[in-house]
């Protein structure tokens, strides 16, 4: 079992973990099933490509990619402190057994010593209560609640907004 930062060459077996998060979870995510599914690979492969602002971690049971977590720097030079968690998803058979927080772990270190941010921000549904608890359990704590934040299937949800400081004011 590993955590690495994930490679072009990674793209297949990230899609289909990716696309299994999207349906399987539809109001965990900001996108959707519908707008990733025709991403061709080539496509995924560039986002996968090595770069000095952000990166995606990947967790493997042998060759067999298990669970993922994105980090990015905020673009703008004055957010540029910042970074965000997205894409935060582990298969059904691999929860409950430390890979969220094994990828959080390494996106944090990653964020602080290779970004040099301060911070780290993300955003979770306020009923999901699973990545709540191990986001709080990595150092997030709430800093605000966004009302009716995702539509999805005509329910709305409420989103929590969450921070991590990861290095301490100077
Ligand atoms: C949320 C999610 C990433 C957790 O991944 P995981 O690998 O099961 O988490 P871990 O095993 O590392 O759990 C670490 C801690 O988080 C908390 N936790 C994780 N799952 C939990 C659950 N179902 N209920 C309550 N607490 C939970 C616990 O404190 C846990 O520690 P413990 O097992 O010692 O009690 C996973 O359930 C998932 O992919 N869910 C669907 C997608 C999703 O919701 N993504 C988040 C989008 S913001």
């Amino acid at each position: 079992m590993t955590v690495r930062r994930l490679l072009p060459s990674d793209a297949e077996q990230f899609q289909s973990v990716r696309l299994c998060g999207l349906q399987e979870c539809p109001s965990a995510f900001a996108s959707s099933h519908e707008e990733e599914v025709g991403t061709p690979l080539e496509v995924v492969a560039q986002r996968l490509a090595h770069k000095p602002d952000g990166a995606i971690f990947g967790w493997f049971a042998g060759p067999a990619l298990r669970g993922v977590v994105g980090v990015q720097r905020e673009g703008m030079s004055k957010l540029a402190h910042k970074a965000y968690i997205w894409g935060m998803y582990v298969a059904p058979d691999a929860r409950r057994s430390g890979v969220g927080q094994e990828l959080l772990v390494h996106a944090l270190a990653y964020a602080r010593d290779e970004l040099g941010v301060r911070q780290v921000n993300l955003g979770v549904n306020t009923q999901n209560a699973a990545a709540i608890s191990l986001y709080r359990r990595v150092g997030f704590e709430v800093y605000g609640t966004e009302r009716e934040f995702l539509l999805v299937d005509g329910v709305l949800h409420d989103e929590h907004h969450m921070v991590c400081q990861v290095r301490s004011a100077t």
